[in-house]
Order: structure tokens, then C-alpha cells, then sequence
């Protein structure tokens, strides 16, 4: 049995296994008009000795389950979903009548390159409409997130430098990154040197000119970074690196800040990922596919992965393997296409003048949000920021009141909360990011449910504390469900 909580109304119901009669059901199949089978022959051993405890269920049961199971989730679909550095952006309707069109939706990865003429064409058209946005040569549509993407541009450096007889051991990561660039280094073998950044939040030349040497490969640096702040001394950096046959890469998971006004080629990185879902408005989560494109100059090209989609003279499109020195295959077949497909329609629906528009307000309203929460809350870096931006709780230190409460309590007035305790550099950090589609008025009903809760935080702490009430679970030891999460039904056993 399970609670439910739709409108604050808390009952038990059973579950969708615990539901349902014998010969209840949800189709209504044909008269059999050829000899019944016995499935065991056809399928021999694979069938299975115990049979399945299935329920039987009429389709209004079926349904009901899978919307109130929708109901108990947040999405950007549903609600405010100020998730700084996971950027959770609108996904655009038209991208999915884009993606299901049946000659895009029911290609087979097999099938002859003389068949998928339009496909291999719409790879062609993002990846230089993405090379143009970043500033960049060329671009592999392959790895599946943005974390393959940065495998990938580490995996392409570590090729270049041996290619010429070198073997640096070392990748400088600024405090600040996300916790996939130190994972991408230790993949590809690397050691990361961690630096601090400056006083301003952003890096300073004289933090990583101790650590220069020979045995350094590459710098990874995010821009805008994880403080939302535009790392401005990155070209002076790029060419202190560059001096030393070092390489940059970018973290180009925020490009949503940058997109038609910035191009991360331009201010000297050699190699960078887009994060499809957080620019160009692919779906984002469920760790399901999703597209981390990596961007490169020409120094790099020999190494990277294959295929490559190429324009023969007679105009066709062909898949090219024919790189020797390729870092290989990251991904099956050629990628996520639908992804490809949706980030296509999104640059196509908004062309240069609206992906920079797209820009403009992200940044916009994050930089609202700054100053308005700001009037309550303690912006960490109270500069203009770029499309996210910090605050903490340093006020309510005495309270007893914890970020985890304060986000927590969001949820009761029907907000996903912003990402909490990181970037580590800030203790106590909340980091907002609106997002360019939400209005004036969203953002203002955010900013007053946050001084509600300041407000709550001062006089009845106890109620964030014990936060949330209203949901169809409370907290939850997330620890625990990370560690051993119960992915498995099991049937109950006959009394
Ligand atoms: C700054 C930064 N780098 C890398 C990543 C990893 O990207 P992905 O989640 O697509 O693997 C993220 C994720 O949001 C990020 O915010």
C-alpha cells in the first residue's frame, strides 16, 4: 500500500501489482482464426517454468497508474525548474513532431547510405550550424551526454600530444568544475591538478602559472562557470597553455549563456562539448539518450571519432571511417539521431537572430533573479552574472534551518528547488538558473515564496525543518536509495 497526496489529500491506495481481478483486461484481441500453439515449443527454454504474477487490469486502471506516477514527479512540463548547472530548458513541442516524423523516427541503423540521404544530411547541417555557434572546425555528433563528450575531447588531447612522441600526465581543473571533468581526466589516465579560483570567482592567470610545466596536457575550463560568471582572463590562459604545447579544453556545458554572442573557439579552446539538453532543448534526465556532441580545431582532426559525415563532389553524403589515427568509435551506429534530429529543429526554429535572443534572456533573468533574491538572500558573487546565479543561507545560520530544508520547503509551494551544496566553493550554496522561457511573473512568484520561506525560517522553524508536507513521500534517505536502490518488484507471497 502507498499514500497519495494529489491536492493534499492523503489516502491509501495499492498499487498497480497489488491491483486487478482475474480476467479483468485492457484489449480486446480477434476470434483466433489459426491452431493455437503451445508457446513452450515455440520458444523452448527461454519461456518461463513459473509462470508471471501479472496483474490483470482494464485500461483505465493502467492509465490512471502511469499518470498518477507522472503526477508524483516534477518536470519542466509541470513547474518552475531552477536547476542551476543542470539547465532544465523547455523542450519545444515541435521538436518532438520533428523527431517522430516516420522517415526520420523509422530508420534503420542498417540501412544503406543511398536511404538515409536526409538523415545523413540533417547530421551535416547540425554539425555546421554547431561548429559555427562554438567557433569551432568541426564537430562528432557521437558521444551520448555531455560527460562522453568531455571523454571524448580528453581521449582526442591524450591522442595529439602522443602523436608527437609526448605522454603529459597531468590536466589542470579549477575548484569549481563539475565533478565529471576530474572523471573525464582519470578515464583517459591523467592526473588532475585541482587550483583555486580568484577572490572574484573567476580564474586568474597568476593561479595556474605555478602549476605549468611539461607535464601538463591540457587545461579544462568551463565558461560561463559554475558560479555563473564569465571566465574573462580566459584568453591570456589559452595562450600561457598554448606557449607550453599544452591544450584547453572547454567545458561547454554552459553555452546556453554564450549561444550567438560568444564563440569559446574564438577566446582560444581547442576542443569542447555541447550538452544538447542544456542549449539546444533536447529532453534532459532519466540517464536516458541523450547527445554531448564534441567540437574541435583542425589540430585534432586526426584523431577524431569515427564516422565523420562527409559531402562527396556529386553533393551525396557518405559516413567516413577513414581516420588512422581516430580515437574510434564512441557510440553504436552514429549516435542519438532523434536527439540530433530535435537540436536541429531548435536551431532551425529560432535561426541566429533567436538563439541569440534565447541568450539575451537567459541572462536577463538570471541576472532579475540575482538582484531580486538578493534583497533576502546572500548572493555569493554579487556581480552581474551570466544565466545562473548563487545565493546561500549565510543569514540563517542561527536559525538551525539547512539549505536542505530550504529546498525542501520549495517543493511545498510547488517549485523544484535550485541545486543545493554546489559548486563546493560555496558553503551553503544555492544555484538558480532560470532559464530564458520562464516570465517575469514566474520569477516573481519565486521570489516571493523565497522570502516566504526566509520569513518561515525566522519565526516557525520547525515547518522548513520538517519540509516537505505535501508530497506523496517525505524525505527520503537519498543516500540509501543511491547506494541500494529497489529497482525489483516482488510478488507477495499467498497467505
Ligand atoms: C558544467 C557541467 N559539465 C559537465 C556536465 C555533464 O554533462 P552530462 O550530464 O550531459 O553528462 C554538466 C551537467 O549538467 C555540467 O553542468
Amino acid at each position: 500500500m502507498r499514500s497519495s497526496a494529489s491536492s493534499g489529500v492523503v489516502f491509501e491506495e495499492p498499487l498497480i501489482f497489488e491491483r486487478g481481478a482475474e480476467g479483468r483486461t485492457g484489449a480486446s484481441l480477434p476470434e483466433m482464426d489459426v491452431p493455437k500453439a503451445d508457446p513452450k515449443a515455440l520458444f523452448g527454454a527461454q519461456f518461463r517454468k513459473d509462470g508471471t504474477p501479472l496483474p490483470e487490469l482494464s485500461e483505465p486502471e493502467v492509465f490512471r497508474h502511469y499518470v498518477r506516477l507522472s503526477e508524483w514527479n516534477y518536470s519542466i512540463d509541470n513547474t518552475f525548474y531552477p536547476l542551476g548547472s543542470c539547465t532544465m530548458k523547455y523542450n519545444p513541442k515541435v521538436n518532438e513532431w520533428a523527431a517522430r516524423l516516420p522517415g526520420f523516427a523509422r530508420l534503420h541503423p542498417y540501412a544503406p547510405e543511398s536511404q538515409i540521404q536526409g538523415a545523413l544530411e540533417l547530421m551535416w547541417h547540425l554539425e555546421a550550424g554547431l561548429a559555427e555557434v562554438c567557433g569551432m572546425d568541426r564537430v562528432s555528433l557521437q558521444p551520448a551526454a555531455g560527460a562522453q563528450g568531455e571523454l571524448a575531447g580528453l581521449m582526442m588531447i591524450r591522442a595529439y600530444h602522443e602523436a608527437q612522441g609526448r605522454s603529459p600526465k597531468k590536466v589542470l581543473v579549477p575548484e569549481t568544475a563539475h565533478g565529471t571533468n576530474p572523471a573525464s581526466c582519470a578515464f583517459n589516465g591523467f592526473t588532475t591538478v585541482a587550483f583555486p579560483g580568484g577572490e572574484n570567482g573567476i580564474v586568474e592567470p597568476s593561479a595556474i602559472a605555478p602549476y605549468l610545466s611539461d607535464d601538463v596536457a591540457a587545461i579544462m575550463l568551463t565558461n560561463p562557470n559554475t558560479l555563473g560568471l564569465f571566465e574573462s582572463n580566459l584568453p591570456v590562459i589559452a595562450t600561457m597553455l598554448h606557449d607550453k604545447g599544452a591544450l584547453v579544453y572547454g567545458d561547454g556545458a554552459n553555452l546556453n549563456a554564450l549561444m550567438g554572442r560568444v564563440r569559446p573557439g574564438d577566446l582560444g579552446i581547442d576542443v569542447m562539448q555541447f550538452n544538447l539538453h542544456k542549449t539546444f532543448t533536447t529532453p534532459h534526465g532519466g540517464g536516458g539518450p541523450g547527445c554531448g556532441p564534441v567540437g574541435y580545431k583542425k589540430l585534432l582532426d586526426p584523431f577524431a571519432p569515427s564516422p565523420t559525415v562527409e559531402k562527396a563532389e556529386d553533393g551525396k553524403f557518405k559516413l567516413s571511417f577513414h581516420r588512422d589515427a581516430s580515437v574510434g568509435r564512441l557510440r553504436s551506429f552514429y549516435g542519438n539521431f532523434g536527439m540530433m534530429v530535435r537540436a536541429y529543429t531548435y536551431m532551425r526554429e529560432l535561426g541566429a537572430e533567436g538563439l541569440k535572443a534565447a541568450t539575451d534572456m537567459a541572462v536577463l533573468n538570471a541576472n532579475y533573479l540575482r538582484a531580486a533574491l538578493g534583497e533576502t538572500w546572500n548572493v555569493a558573487y554579487d556581480t552581474t552574472c551570466m544565466h545562473e546565479v548563487v545565493i546561500n543561507d549565510k543569514h540563517l545560520r542561527d536559525t538551525g534551518v539547512t539549505t536542505l530544508d530550504i529546498a525542501k520547503r520549495l517543493i511545498d509551494y510547488g517549485f523544484h528547488p535550485p541545486t543545493v551544496y554546489f559548486p563546493l566553493v560555496v558553503k551553503g550554496a544555492m544555484l538558480v538558473e532560470p532559464t530564458e522561457t520562464e516570465s517575469k511573473q514566474t520569477l516573481d512568484q519565486f521570489v516571493d515564496v523565497m522570502k516566504k520561506i526566509d520569513e518561515e525560517a525566522h519565526k516557525e522553524p520547525e515547518k522548513v525543518k520538517g519540509a516537505p508536507h505535501m508530497t506523496n513521500l517525505r524525505r527520503l534517505d537519498e543516500t540509501r536509495a543511491a547506494r541500494n536502490p529497489v529497482l525489483r518488484w516482488t510478488a507477495p507471497t499467498s497467505t
